[in-house]
């Protein structure tokens, strides 16, 4: 079985190299800082050890999987792999260097990956010798349980890399699906309004954060409100993600950031991790109660809804991803309850374009803009399926 490099043994690093080794193949993990090496050593045997104390596993499975990876402090230990997968920084120089080193020890053959979550993988190609094999493979968030994997050639990747990639991580288990590469791909790209309206919904004062998060949650189905998903990643994070996709769509309003979060940032309250956030996570405080409007609520949602609808839709009129890969992305990659595209044909496109319309007269902001998709399918009386 082919051997699988990975640079960088931070959370999504060690995390890969478990996929990996999990399904049978040699895994060697680089990281510069020792420290790094041994803290992923760790991480992995423990969570080895819950998935034998749980009787998933049985302890001689472990140590087989353990002893597939080996922990190195140089890349040069990358020489017989078939792919190497990179997990460092997310930062374009440090990424494009990583690739120039690698590029000089690996096979002509091999496959040079990148598991960026926003950084442009044509980008990643442009200062290698055969740009062909660079591609994006964006896992997510613990990789071992996340299901979704997004594979996003760059300009310069050869099909064949492209099929040689998808097919070796759909062995692992996987689903995957294709992305343009453009910022935030699909999953970054399309959830940017599960957050942005609402903290907008906040902002005009229609409903604190408790009954925004009641709306989506208990009347929508999803897995968790925005503002308590927003803590739960850290508002570090999830207002960086969106900064980048603002920046990179060249300050397109409808990803623009909020200031109440930027605030929260400036604070430190940075959600969980930090005691703080949108709620109050120290010991003793108390979660305010939601205002439990049930009319309030359906309006909120509806809201936030047309909005993922319109991403989703603008994402397919743009050919970001199939129509298919759009709702295998979202249902998989961030549990949504239903696809946003089928959820269109649910309430009606004419509906969608219609509150749409209502948002973009009431407003006059280009953030409300109505995909051109959408509103032809409402003219047609088309449906997504
Ligand atoms: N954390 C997430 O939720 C998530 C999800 C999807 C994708 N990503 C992407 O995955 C990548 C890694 O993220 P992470 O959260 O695992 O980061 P992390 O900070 O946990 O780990 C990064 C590791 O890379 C090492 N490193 C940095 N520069 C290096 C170099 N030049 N050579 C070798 N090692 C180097 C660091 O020592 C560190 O151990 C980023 O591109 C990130 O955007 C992260």
């Amino acid at each position: 079985m082919d051997t699988i490099g990975i640079l960088g043994a931070g959370s999504m690093g060690s995390g890969i190299a478990q996929v990996a080794a999990s399904v049978g193949h040699k895994v060697v993990i680089c990281d510069n800082l020792t420290i790094a090496l041994s803290k992923s050593g760790k991480n992995i045997q423990g969570t080895l050890k819950s998935l034998v104390d749980k009787g998933k596993m049985t302890d001689s499975n472990a140590y087989e999987m353990f002893s597939r990876i080996k922990f190195s402090d140089h890349m040069s230990d990358f020489k017989d792999c078939s792919m190497v997968i990179e997990a460092i920084v997310e930062d374009i120089e440090p990424k494009q260097i990583a690739f120039k080193s690698m590029e000089a020890i690996v096979s002509e053959n091999t496959i040079l990956a990148s598991n960026t979550s926003s950084l442009s993988i044509s980008a990643m190609g442009a200062q290698l010798k055969h740009p062909q094999r660079i591609i994006g493979v964006h896992f997510f968030n613990p990789a071992p349980l996340m299901r979704l994997v997004e594979i996003i050639p760059g300009l310069q990747t050869e099909p064949t890399v492209l099929e040689r990639a998808r097919k070796l991580i759909d062995g692992w288990g996987k689903t995957t699906v294709i992305a343009k590469d453009t910022p935030g791909f699909i999953v970054n790209r399309v959830a940017r309004p599960y957050y942005g309206e609402a903290l907008r919904i906040l902002d005009e004062g229609i409903a604190d954060e408790a009954t925004i998060d009641w709306a989506m949650r208990d009347l929508s189905g999803f897995r968790m409100g925005p503002f308590e998903l927003m803590d739960f990643i850290g508002n570090d994070i999830n207002y960086a993600v969106t900064e980048v996709v603002f920046t990179n769509f060249f300050y397109d309003p409808r990803y623009r950031p909020s200031m109440t979060q930027k605030r929260l940032v400036d604070a430190n309250y940075l959600g969980r991790k930090t005691g703080r956030g949108f709620y109050d996570y120290r010991n003793g405080a108390v979660m305010p109660e939601p205002v439990r409007d049930e009319a309030l609520g359906r309006e909120i949602a509806l809201r936030i809804i047309v909005m993922l609808i319109n991403e989703a839709a603008e994402a397919l009129y743009l050919r970001i991803a199939s129509r298919d890969d759009i709702e295998l992305a979202m249902t998989n990659g961030v549990n949504y309850p239903k696809g946003l595209l089928a959820w269109a044909d649910e309430i009606g496109i004419r509906n969608v374009v219609e509150k749409l319309d209502a948002l973009y007269v009431e407003y006059l902001e280009d953030r409300y803009r109505c995909s051109p998709l959408l509103r032809k399918m409402a003219r047609n009386g088309q449906k997504f399926f």
